[in-house]
Formats: C-alpha cells, sequence, structure tokens
C-alpha cells in the first residue's frame, strides 16, 4: 500500500533532524536509473525545508554487464564513482549524502567519509521507510548492544537445526547501523537496526545450518529445504543441500573468486518494526530485503568481502544470510535465544 507524499516528507524531516542538518549546508542526493521519484522528491522538499541545498547527482549504471542480478547489493566494489574524481569532489564537498542509487563497498566512498563527510543509504520503497522511519531510541538500542559485542571475545550461534559455529572477535570494528547519520564520517543505512562486527581473520569455525525459511540475499529466497554450510579457518570450505545448496554454489562459483568463501559481517537484528513476512509480498527488484536484514531476534552472517570494515578483501560477491532460531551467545551468554531478544541483554 503507498503512502503520501506528506508522510514520506515527515519521515524525512526526522532523518534530516536527527543526522542535524543546518541551514546553508550542502546535501547531495545521489540517485541513478533505479532511483525512486516519490523518495527523491520528498527529500528535497524536507532539505530544502531545513534551509539547506539540494543538489541532484545522476550517475551512469556500471556492472549491469557482468552481474547475474539486477539487486544492487549483487555485485560490489566497482561504482559509478570509480575513477570519477569529478563527482568525488562534489560528494566530499557536501555536508550530507542522500544515497539513493546504492553505493556500498567502495574506495570512494571510504575517501568521502575520511574527509569527514556523512553518507545515509535509503533505497527501499517508501512505505518501508516510512514504517521504519528511525528514532533516538532505535540508536540507543543497537549502541546499547554494540558495547555488549565491543566486549565479547567469542560469538557462538547454534540452532535446534544443527547449527553450531564459533567467531573470535576484537579485530574488526562494529557495524551499528540505526538509520541516521549524526556525527562526520559515518555511513548508515535507512531503513536497519541491527548490529554486527567481522570475525577475526581465519577464525570462523564449526557448521552453519540453513533451515526452511532462512533467507538469502540478494536471492531474496526463502529457503524450502536445509543447507548445511561447513567453516574452516575463516572460510565456508562446503555447502550440502538440495537445490537451493547448488544454487547457491553455482552462483558464488560464478566469480571465480576463491574470496567469495570467506566469512563477512555477523551479528543480529534489533528492529521490531521490521518483519520477516515482508519479503514475500515484494517482487524481488522493488525492495533488497532490509526487513529480514534488521529483523529482531535473527542471526545475520556473510560472505564476500571485508573491505568496509578496514580490512583487504574486496571481493565483488556478498551473500547476507538472516537466520531464524538461532541462539546468539557472546563469551557464553545469549542476547538472542531461540530467534528472539534477550530483552535484558540490550
Ligand atoms: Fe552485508
Amino acid at each position: 500500500m503507498p503512502v503520501s507524499d506528506f508522510e514520506l516528507i515527515q519521515s524525512w524531516r526526522q532523518v534530516l533532524e536527527l543526522s542535524g542538518l543546518q541551514a546553508g549546508q550542502s546535501v547531495a542526493l545521489l540517485t541513478a536509473q533505479g532511483t525512486n521519484e516519490q523518495t527523491l522528491r520528498c527529500a528535497i522538499i524536507a532539505v530544502q525545508e531545513k534551509g539547506a541545498i539540494a543538489n541532484r547527482l545522476d550517475l551512469q549504471p556500471v556492472n549491469g554487464g557482468t552481474s547475474l542480478s539486477r539487486d544492487p547489493l549483487a555485485f560490489v566494489g566497482t561504482t559509478p564513482l570509480t575513477n570519477n574524481r569529478a563527482a568525488v569532489e562534489m560528494l566530499t564537498a557536501s555536508a550530507l549524502v542522500l544515497d539513493l542509487m546504492t553505493l556500498l563497498f567502495s574506495a570512494e566512498q571510504h575517501e568521502i567519509l575520511a574527509a569527514g563527510g556523512r553518507i545515509l543509504l535509503a533505497v527501499e520503497p517508501p512505505e518501508v521507510l516510512v514504517r521504519m522511519t528511525p528514532t533516538a531510541q532505535d540508536r540507543e538500542q543497537v549502541l546499547a548492544a554494540s558495547k555488549k559485542l565491543q566486549a565479547a571475545k567469542q560469538m557462538r550461534v547454534t540452532s535446534q537445526a544443527g547449527t553450531d559455529a564459533t567467531f573470535a572477535l576484537g579485530d574488526y570494528p562494529m557495524l551499528e547501523e540505526y538509520g541516521f547519520v549524526d556525527r562526520p564520517g559515518r555511513w548508515d543505512h535507512w531503513p536497519s537496526g541491527f548490529l554486527a562486527t567481522w570475525s577475526n581473520e581465519g577464525s570462523a569455525e564449526g557448521r552453519i545450518v540453513l533451515a526452511p525459511g532462512d533467507i538469502l540475499l540478494p536471492q531474496k529466497s526463502y529457503l524450502t529445504a536445509p543447507i548445511t554450510c561447513h567453516l574452516e579457518k575463516g572460510f565456508v570450505r562446503a555447502i550440502e543441500g538440495g537445490f537451493e545448496a547448488d544454487h547457491l554454489r553455482d552462483y558464488m562459483d560464478s566469480f571465480n573468486d576463491p574470496e567469495v568463501y570467506a566469512v563477512s559481517h555477523i551479528g543480529w537484528g534489533l528492529q521490531k518494526r521490521a518483519h520477516w513476512a515482508v519479503m514475500g509480498f515484494y517482487d524481488r527488484e522493488a525492495s533488497i530485503g532490509m526487513d529480514p536484514r534488521a529483523c529482531a531476534g535473527n542471526f545475520l552472517w556473510s560472505t564476500g568481502p571485508n573491505n568496509e570494515a578496514g580490512g583487504t578483501r574486496d571481493t565483488a560477491c556478498h551473500i547476507d544470510i538472516p537466520m531464524r532460531g538461532c541462539t546468539v551467545m557472546l563469551d557464553g551468554m545469549p542476547v538472542v535465544k531461540d530467534g528472539k531478544l534477550v530483552e535484558d541483554a540490550q
């Protein structure tokens, strides 16, 4: 069901307020072919309402002829900013970048952030943005959970389906996604509400058993049969199961890069306004799947790059895998139990 411009403008107002946008500052609105016109229109109005300057930068698509999927997260690393100095200079000179086209995992994004820029990604459909308009409480919840994750030396994940995997922690920063950019150098994603970090290089060990109903992204499919992923020394060494396991392996192999099998970020969802069921109601190209990524009580793990965390792995393939029904323990203390948040751990 659609939302009105009025509702979406109110949401943008809140996001810009939480992000501390001031009158007179320049805001760059990054767009491309897939940018939602309502999201763009309402963002410009909200920026101007603040007395700030709205500049639109429309970029050309890249990787379309190489990627096997039209999902913007399916082929990462090179972006329309690669070797595009004029665009990078404009974004670096802006107080705030509203990314309405999906600019992830790029060296240029890091450069903009390192110069004190703020980047907020917002590409989900307008009604999803409105439903998950970020709040100050979202931030408090994510930061409270982050304190626990920062203090932990080990994450262990188990499930009734047979998952039992461990990850050593401490070498990589936190990925605290709460939906707005309230300080210089910050990247965030509206909508979100989850927490992650990266396991220490080579430390992921054990077995992850994906159960029916668990989700693969960017495939955007609910699994219908179990898939077992064997982890050893930080990599997925074997993927076993039926057709869906074959499909996953075939897709990952298509990148011709052994690095695609590295374990990437690991964490859990905190957002109670995100819902597991939502993905089933959308066409695959209408959404990038933030509901299952952020859904409260999920275990979200992924494969592929770690360059956004300061690592050197910049492989183009990135699979996000939200799972239900897991227990996530930090140094033996559960923060998620059987797929539900342990409230006193938040
Ligand atoms: Fe991811």
